[in-house]
């Protein structure tokens, strides 16, 4: 029997990626890939996942009830390196393995790190003077694929680069290629940096934690950027060091819940994505959707789980 390879994206890769998943699935008998683009409802992904074998999202909700009505699926891919969208208990319940694709879209985060970095130092290109980011400090907060690029590309910008890893040993040979500062607490890190990236998952242990205490530390002409999660953020404590500090500025791929607020009140201090971009770019739709339709068939072909994370 055909496998069906349900592709369920609030927000579409884009048409190359498309083509070339289509490609890789043409290449092995016994896979047809189905898409469900732009939808709007949870229903509509509980009803196309009804008949699939395989899922593959993008930031779109793995819920229990949408793993549950995919009677057939064996597993599921996140295009993409956050695995907080996929309720992963649910899935081992349901016997689904679920994946994510290290790496594909990395470049495209650090890209926009640095690009909001450049960006709020030029006081969002509102036409009034900025500063460099050469010569200024950098905390890179988590060291993944993210982390390490964000890393080299500042230091090539002639930025000071300081890390906060939480488990040193496993980190240490990636700090000293690439001439890293490493700093022993979260708190060292923005006491050090002028910029701090933040290239840590959400979980529970992360959620809330960059918090005024954190804030606060940061040294003057403070400028947060954040390509990960919103929930890292204790909104409250943001707000307080924004009306507290005029020199602290905030950028952040997808708007924060007071983000409204906070554009009324700071204007250019701020800057917000109208939806997360982070990894929309061709070249990382084109290396995560592909890797993720050639796991699932590694999974099914070979029994090939690299990269579960369930
Ligand atoms: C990720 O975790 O891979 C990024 O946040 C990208 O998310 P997206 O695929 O929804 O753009």
């Amino acid at each position: 029997m055909t496998k069906k390879i349900l592709v369920a994206t609030e927000k579409p890769f884009a048409k190359e990626a498309i083509d070339l998943m289509k490609g890789v699935v043409a290449k092995h008998s016994g896979y047809k890939l189905e898409l469900l683009e732009n939808y709007t409802d949870a229903a509509q992904l509980k009803d196309a996942v009804k008949d699939a074998d395989a899922l593959i999202v993008r930031s779109d909700k793995a819920t229990k009830e949408v793993l549950e009505a995919g009677k057939n699926l064996k597993i599921v891919v996140r295009a993409g390196a956050g695995y907080d969208n996929i309720d992963l208990a649910a899935a081992t319940a349901c016997n689904i393995v679920a994946m994510n694709t290290p790496g594909q879209n990395s470049n495209a985060v650090a890209e926009l790190s640095i690009g909001m970095m450049i960006m709020s130092a030029r006081n969002n290109y509102n036409g009034k003077s900025g500063t460099e980011i050469k010569g200024k400090s950098l905390g890179i907060y988590g060291l993944g694929n993210i982390g390490k690029l964000t890393a080299q590309y500042a230091k090539a910008f002639g930025m000071t680069v300081n890390v906060y890893v939480r488990n040193y040993e496993k980190y240490k040979a990636d700090i000293e290629e690439l001439g890293l500062n490493y700093c022993d607490s979260v708190a060292k890190l923005f006491e050090t940096s002028q910029y701090v990236s933040l290239c840590i998952p959400a979980s529970a242990e992360t959620k809330a934690s960059v918090n005024y205490d954190l804030l606060s530390k940061m040294p003057k002409g403070a400028c947060l950027v954040n390509t990960a999660r919103k929930e890292l953020i204790d909104e409250e404590g943001l707000k307080k060091v924004m009306a507290e500090r005029s020199d602290f500025r905030y950028a952040s791929d997808v708007a924060p819940d007071c983000a409204a607020e906070l554009k009324e009140k700071y204007g250019d201090r701020v800057f917000f994505t109208p939806k997360k971009l982070g990894a929309q770019t061709e070249e990382a739709n084109i290396n995560a959707g592909v890797a993720a339709v050639k796991q699932i068939i590694r999974f099914f072909d070979k029994g090939d789980v690299t990269f579960k994370v369930n």
